[in-house]
């Protein structure tokens, strides 16, 4: 059995839900893999929770679910006041989990690879706008530095794209990345104003308070930038061409509807270019998704299209995306 030691940071939704698969599949883990995985501390905003001999997950769980913060965690554990990147540095892992929406993460994540720590991250705006410095330094250490759920959850279009077809050229990837804009679109499609479909979305939490990161196309221009480091090389989000779903009519999306096609929020990622804009799909494209799918048609020399399809977001779907990498992780550094 190989021991394997891991720093979570972020203790939100997808920090918990990854916490939870970590308790829940322990064995699965040892029996399927021989890897024993341990964590060895968790962080939030409100502070660091460190036990080199690990954490107890359960424990950690119901402390957050119960106080909201881990620094109201005294009883058993210290809770320390590191930054992240003093955590990454002074905190024995072999794995750093970055799980939190720390647009600066980019900093530690660098740090944790310095040290020679592989890094698995759901977190966006660090491979956004610094993909080459982070990539670069992974293979510098040649230690793993992966991100599948930053991408289609645990969809793992990332993994397709960076493990397999090494042989094709990728000519053009065509995309729906964002689950907030489907429904919101959707949902006009059925009647609704932009207005009317948006507060619907926020009253069932598919929509955040502020949410302009989806509707803006922010969000899906942070994926389709990702796509396209992995796909075609680096590029960073300033260079993307985004345009949201904010000033489109329930008019159009009717009529396109009339014509046997849907509006989406698509990207499309070619060599040195990458668009998110609302387009016009027909019917039966793999891009015509509803609900909280995601979609990408990927076009290559030899394989000629691929398309995949599957859960763009989602606790336990991300998740997957997630403690997948954790694996992979742990199996190329044990
Ligand atoms: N939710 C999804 O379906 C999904 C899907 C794919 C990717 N993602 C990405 O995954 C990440 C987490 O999403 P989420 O939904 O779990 O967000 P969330 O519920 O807002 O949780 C974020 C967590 O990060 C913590 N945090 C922020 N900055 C930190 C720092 N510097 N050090 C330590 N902890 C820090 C927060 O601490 P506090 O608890 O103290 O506030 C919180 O626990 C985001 O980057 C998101 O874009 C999410």
């Amino acid at each position: 059995m190989r021991g394997v030691k891991v720093s979570l940071f972020g203790f939100g939704n997808v920090g918990k839900a990854v916490a939870r698969v970590l308790l829940e599949k322990e064995r699965f883990f040892r029996e399927r893999y021989g890897i024993a995985l341990k964590v060895v501390s968790v962080a939030d905003t409100s502070g660091v929770v460190w036990l080199p001999e690990g954490i107890d997950l359960q424990e950690v769980l119901l402390v957050k679910e119960t106080f909201g913060k881990l620094s109201a965690w005294t009883n058993d554990y210290e809770v320390y006041n590191f930054t992240p990147e003093e955590a990454v540095e002074d905190i024995d892992a072999d794995i750093v989990i970055d799980v939190t929406n720390d647009r600066n993460a980019w900093g530690w994540h660098l740090a944790a690879l310095r040290e020679g720590k592989a890094v698995v991250t759901s977190n966006k705006p660090p491979l956004a706008f610094h993909y080459a410095e982070l990539v670069g330094e992974a293979e510098k250490r040649d230690v793993p530095y992966l991100f599948e759920a930053t991408v289609m959850a645990g969809t793992p279009v990332i993994g397709i794209l960076r493990e397999n077809l090494l042989g094709d050229t990728v000519r053009r990837i065509e995309a729906v990345l964002n689950a907030t804009t489907t429904f919101i679109l959707s949902r006009m499609e059925q009647g609704r104003t932009f207005e009317e479909a948006l507060k619907e979305a926020q009253s069932l939490g598919i929509a955040e308070r502020d949410p302009s990161g989806d509707v803006l196309g922010i969000d899906a221009g942070y994926k389709a930038t990702i796509l396209h480091c992995v796909a075609f090389g680096p590029i960073t989000f300033r260079e993307a061409m985004v345009k949201g779903i904010d000033g489109i009519s329930q008019e159009k999306v009717k009529e396109a509807r009339s014509r046997d096609r849907t509006v989406r929020l698509v990207a499309v990622v070619e060599k040195g270019k990458v668009i998110v804009e609302p387009r016009e799909v027909s019917l039966d494209s793999p891009l015509a998704v509803e609900s909280h799918e995601n979609a990408a048609v990927i076009k290559t020399d030899l394989l000629g299209e691929l398309a995949i399809k599957g859960a763009g977001a989602g606790l336990k779907e991300t998740a997957s995306g997630v403690v997948s990498d954790v694996i992979k992780a742990a199996l190329r550094i044990a």
